[in-house]
């Protein structure tokens, strides 16, 4: 992977092709079994899309891997190293950026408040306080809005900002839970661009849940869900009208 975008690559990984492994994964709300027996993985540098219908535990699933929620059995490794048993924030030091569904940005900072606030998950402690060009190549909006509450940006703009926060930290896998829901279709496509010129520049590995067909196409792979089980995956140069219409709500 040539790498030509030096401020917010990711740092060398350890030597596997495998940025994030799930195995075995049994999650529960109290006694409600949510996910069941989930194995996914996104290899390193490509961008896999999580797709399923409302409900079947798809933000479940990116939570468990933030460490927000504690499987009752199975295994996660980033990069080849077990974080199983390590906190959100240690997760967010080794290099993963978490966009939550309903993207969560600080309505009373600044967009640039809410930029500089992503360098807390720097592993490299970075003294720093400038924000990279690359961010503004990525999404030209924030540039003109830096000074611009947070809470005053239109819906897509938060989003674009939401991912550009999480670039601030230098991940090496970006997790995002639909970015583009109740977002107008322009800037959709805007979005989708940008997160697929990420990979394709970065080498930033993606885990994406999104349900805009258009979206998942930018993916290289999908997992689908269905009442918690992956129940089906592959390229998604392969994917077929019946998956396409069984899990995705087109
Ligand atoms: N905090 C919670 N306590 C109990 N059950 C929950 C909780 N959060 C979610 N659930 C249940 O877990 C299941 C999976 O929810 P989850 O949010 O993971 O689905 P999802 O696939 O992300 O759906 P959507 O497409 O609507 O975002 C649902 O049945 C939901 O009702
Ligand atoms: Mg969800």
């Amino acid at each position: 992977m040539v790498s030509t975008n030096q401020a917010i690559a990711p740092e060398p990984s350890a030597p596997t092709q495998i940025m994030l492994q799930v195995s075995d994964l049994n999650v529960y709300y109290g006694e409600s079994h949510i996910l069941r027996t989930v194995d996914l993985s996104v290899p390193i540098g490509q961008m896999v899309c999580l797709i399923g219908r409302n409900g079947v535990g798809k933000t479940t699933l990116l939570k468990t891997i933030m460490g927000l929620l504690k499987p009752r059995t199975g295994t996660i490794s980033l990069a080849g190293e077990s974080i199983t048993e390590k906190s959100p924030d240690r997760r967010a030091k080794l290099g993963i950026g978490y966009v939550p569904q309903g993207r969560e940005i600080i309505p009373r900072l600044t967009v640039k408040e809410n930029l500089l606030l992503g360098l807390e998950a720097r592993r490299d402690r970075t003294r720093n306080q400038e924000i990279p060009e690359e961010i503004f190549t990525l999404f030209p909006v924030l540039k003109s809005m830096l000074s611009r509450m947070g809470g005053d940006l239109s819906g897509g703009q938060q989003q674009q900002l939401a991912i550009a926060r999480a670039l601030m930290g230098k991940p090496r896998l970006l997790v995002l839970d639909e970015p583009t829901e109740g977002i107008q279709p322009s800037i959709i496509l805007e979005i989708e661009a940008a997160v697929r010129r990420i990979v394709e520049s970065t080498g930033i590995s993606v885990l994406l849940v999104e349900q805009h067909l258009h979206f998942v196409r930018q993916a290289d792979r999908y997992y689908a869900m269905q009442k918690g089980g992956i129940v089906a995956s592959g390229a998604t140069s392969e994917l077929s009208n019946e998956v396409i219409q069984r899990f995705l709500a087109v």
